[in-house]
């Protein structure tokens, strides 16, 4: 069966490094025959600032963020794909605010019982890549401990490619062998 996955593109730059790694990802993910989606997180429509912690979410049955906005069908596609990609630049040593817009609001994702000490999510068992580039050779190690985290805590595999010294927008494409590192990590995840 083909591999469905979610590409989830937090740059707000629209030709820049993020999306054309993204591009190459997806070029050699749909060479494996996987069915892929590409959502910019930088311009949906929202209704809140991110997550608002109204906790709604922990109080109904659905994996489901109640903020009705152009994020929510997004959440719920997390839940359906077999792997969630998130693509983002690296600003000031973590993620863009674009892209957090989004993955703090994968909180409905999540069913607590704090009393038991349990934690339900339909997130397990899927694979949670990540795709980042930086001007410099600084700080990518950083970016990427919160996604290793959360995908370690939510029972997901982990992927990354990391892509220091991008340059600025656009620049990436004169990295030698970028394009087939993106390449080859689309098959591997599209696999
Ligand atoms: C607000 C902002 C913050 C940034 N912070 C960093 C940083 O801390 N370290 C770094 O190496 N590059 C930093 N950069 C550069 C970008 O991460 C880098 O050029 C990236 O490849 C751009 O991707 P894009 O074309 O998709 O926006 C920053 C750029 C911006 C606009």
């Amino acid at each position: 069966m083909a591999k469905r996955i979610l590409i989830i593109n937090g740059s707000p730059i629209k030709n820049g490094n993020t999306a054309t790694l993204v591009n190459w990802f997806v070029e050699g993910a749909r060479l494996k025959g996987a069915d892929v989606e590409i959502v910019n997180a930088a311009f949906l429509k929202y209704r809140s600032n991110g997550c608002i912690s109204c906790r709604k979410c922990q109080k109904i049955k659905e994996y489901l963020c109640v903020i009705k906005d152009e994020a929510q069908p997004v959440l719920q596609k997390m839940t359906e794909v077999d792997a969630i990609v998130m693509a983002t630049p690296l600003y000031f040593y973590g993620p863009s605010a674009q892209l957090k817009l989004v993955m703090d609001r994968m909180f409905s994702l999540y069913k607590w019982d704090n009393k038991a000490g349990t934690m339900k999510t339909p997130l397990k068992g899927k694979t949670f890549a990540l795709i980042a580039s930086a001007f410099e050779d600084v700080g990518l190690d950083n970016l990427e401990k919160p996604f290793a985290i959360t995908a370690d805590y939510s029972g997901m595999k982990f992927k990354s490619l990391l892509v220091a010294n991008a340059g600025e927008s656009g620049e990436v494409k004169k990295l030698a062998g970028i394009k087939e590192k993106a390449l080859a990590f689309g098959k591997q995840v599209g696999t």
